[in-house]
This record gives structure tokens, C-alpha cells and sequence, in this order.
């Protein structure tokens, strides 16, 4: 054991002599000290093999030289370091006329997304689930499975953008069509919302655009009423625009929904009392919604003689735009910095 180490500590100066950089003085200490193959660390492993006698002597000389070569693997390493320091000052220089880099730019959340994030964890609160659908979608869900046949004039309203040959694909016109898919896919009784994008061939303005947000919703389960739907609602707009809200519901004829509703919130501008942006009648209409047609459920596999359910779709750009006053829906998609900046 004593001439083992001795040799091993001979072996080791002279290759410490020919460590030049210190690359090669981590391989050297490596070859010494590693776990597993380290000429020491194995002759270490050697030590409960010693006879009992001799334990303390060579334990102390094992000591010695271990600490004999850490301090001059360190010294080396300590005189490595100042020579590379050294050849990288006299090789590099600082150009100090140099000017500075410019600040880096941090990115932020786009409002849509924002808000459309927070809707999300709002109905993940109330039990939802977060779904998605295709944005290029076949004509069957956008339109037949939600009761609006070919010959339907609720089509012209919604009419969009089709894929050269393939007449049997649209780019959806809304987020409906998710109605149908989560029925098939999860059955009742149902939760869900699909926060997403819809696209409508429209003569853009200041309230409409080809490609829009909306958030769709769809509940199932036995014994809903209207009374369920007006409770979300409220709890929807109370939500996202931090306040208690009062709403009111109109008939409106959507071919997905018997009854269907307008859903309209008290004006946030005036409270009612009427001004420009409620059109003086201190009313704004907010979320087309109504009771499942039973054709519906049908269409997506569930029994309208056990379940009912009601659905809502929310033109969720146009919900961004009361809570930040943003005045043209042209400005989400137009890139310009001068408006996203703001948020
Ligand atoms: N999908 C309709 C549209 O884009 C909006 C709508 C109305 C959705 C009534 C619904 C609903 O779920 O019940 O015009």
C-alpha cells in the first residue's frame, strides 16, 4: 500500500508538470480523484482490506498524500488561471467610443388573449371545461348539425370564407360548432366554453372585422332553466368587468336555440341613463345565448327528453373593448404599436 501510493503520487508530479491548461489539469484530477475510476479514490477502497495493525499509519499517510496533491493541483490551477487571464487582457481589446447596445425590449400579453386568459380561469372556477375546436371546419358542423340547413337564410348573416375544391369545408363562422363535437366527445351532463377564433367575409368598420373572438358556451344537464342561464351570465360580465351588472333579456331568433335571447347589460358608460356608446337607450347588447334546440342535442347524441341545456356565445373582442373603451375593433389585429403599447 505504501509503495502504491508513493507511486501513485510520483506519477502524479510528473504529469502535473505537463498540465498546460486547465482542461487538462480537470482530466488529471479526474484520473486521481474521480468516483468511480480515480487511482486514489480506488486505492481508498483498498483500506478496509489493511490489516488492523497497520490502519493508522497508512490511514495517516493516505491523508498526507491527499492533501499533498489537492494543494498542488490548486496552486496549478491558481497559476492556470492568472497565465489565461493574462494572454485573453493582451489579445482583446475594449473599444470604450463603442456605443451602447440598445435596451433589450420586453413583449407583454396582448389584451385579447389577456382577457380571453381570464374568462378561462373564470369558468374553470365555475366548473368548466376549456375546449377547442378546428377553425377550418366542415360545413356539417358549422352549419347542418346546428339546425341551419343549405337553404336557410340565417347563411347569408354568416357568410365566410371557403377553400378553393373542397366546398365541404368552411372557415368556421363560430364557435357553435364546438357545441356539437364536446357533446360527442364528453356526453351529458356538460360544461364547457371554447374561447376562440371566427371568421365572417364582412365589410370591415369600426365594429366589424373578418376575424373575431368569441367564447362560447354550453352547459347540459337535467332540469336547466332560464333562470341558470341569466345566474352565469351575470356571473360572466360581473367577472370580467370587476362590478355587479344588471342585465335583461329580449327574444332573438338564433336557429340553434328554442327560446332564444338577447342578453343585454345595463350601459357601464352612463349607468343607464343613456349616451353614445349605448345608442342613448342605456342598454348594450352583449351575449346572444338561449335553451339548446332539441335537434341540437340530437345531433350531438344526447336525449333531449332527459337533458336540456342552454348556450351563449359571447363576442368576446366586443366585451374587451367595453372594459377598456377601445373605440374600433379594427385596432387588435392591426399590429400597431401605438395601441398595444397601452396595455
Ligand atoms: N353563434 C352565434 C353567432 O355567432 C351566436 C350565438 C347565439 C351562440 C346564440 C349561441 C347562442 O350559443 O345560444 O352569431
Amino acid at each position: 500500500m505504501k509503495e502504491q501510493l508513493s507511486s501513485l503520487k510520483k506519477e502524479f508530479e510528473a504529469q502535473l508538470k505537463h498540465a498546460s491548461s486547465l482542461l487538462q489539469l480537470e482530466e488529471l484530477e479526474q484520473t486521481i480523484f474521480g468516483r468511480k475510476m480515480g487511482a486514489f479514490t480506488t486505492l481508498a477502497k483498498q483500506m478496509k482490506d489493511v490489516a488492523n495493525d497497520q490502519k493508522k499509519t497508512i490511514g495517516e499517510l493516505m491523508n498526507t498524500v491527499r492533501t499533498k496533491i489537492a494543494t498542488e493541483l490548486e496552486d496549478k490551477r491558481a497559476l492556470l488561471q492568472r497565465e489565461e487571464m493574462k494572454k485573453i487582457v493582451e489579445t482583446e481589446s475594449i473599444d470604450v467610443t463603442q456605443p451602447q447596445l440598445p435596451k433589450e425590449e420586453h413583449g407583454h400579453i396582448h389584451p385579447m388573449a389577456q382577457v380571453e386568459m381570464e374568462l378561462s380561469e373564470l369558468f374553470r372556477s365555475m366548473g368548466f371545461m376549456v375546449l377547442d375546436g378546428p377553425e377550418l371546419e366542415s360545413d356539417y358542423f358549422n352549419f347542418e348539425a346546428l339546425h341551419i340547413p343549405l337553404s336557410h337564410p340565417a347563411r347569408d348573416s354568416q357568410d365566410t370564407f371557403f377553400i378553393k375544391d373542397h366546398p365541404e369545408w368552411v372557415m368556421r363562422t363560430h364557435t357553435s360548432p364546438v357545441q356539437v363535437r364536446a357533446m360527442r366527445e364528453h356526453g351529458a351532463p356538460l360544461r364547457a366554453v371554447v374561447p376562440g377564433r371566427v371568421f365572417r367575409n364582412e365589410a370591415t368598420d369600426g365594429s366589424h372585422e373578418h376575424t373575431f373572438a368569441q367564447l362560447e358556451g354550453l352547459v347540459i344537464d337535467t332540469d336547466i332553466s332560464i333562470a341558470d342561464l341569466i345566474g352565469v351570465m351575470k356571473g360572466l360580465l360581473s367577472g370580467i368587468l370587476k362590478r355587479d351588472v344588471e342585465v335583461r333579456l329580449r327574444p332573438g331568433f338564433f336557429p340553434f336555440v328554442e327560446p332564444g335571447f338577447e342578453l343585454d347589460m345595463r350601459c357601464q358608460v352612463c349607468d343607464g341613463a343613456g349616451c353614445g356608446a349605448c345608442k342613448h337607450s342605456g342598454w348594450v347588447e352583449m351575449i346572444p345565448c338561449g335553451l339548446v334546440h332539441p335537434e341540437v342535442l340530437i345531433a350531438g347524441g344526447i336525449d333531449p327528453d332527459v337533458y336540456s341545456g342552454f348556450a351563449f356565445g359571447l363576442g368576446s373582442m366586443r366585451l374587451v373593448m367595453q372594459k377598456y373603451g377601445i373605440e374600433d375593433i379594427r385596432h387588435f389585429q392591426s399590429g400597431d404599436l401605438r395601441f398595444l403599447q397601452q396595455f
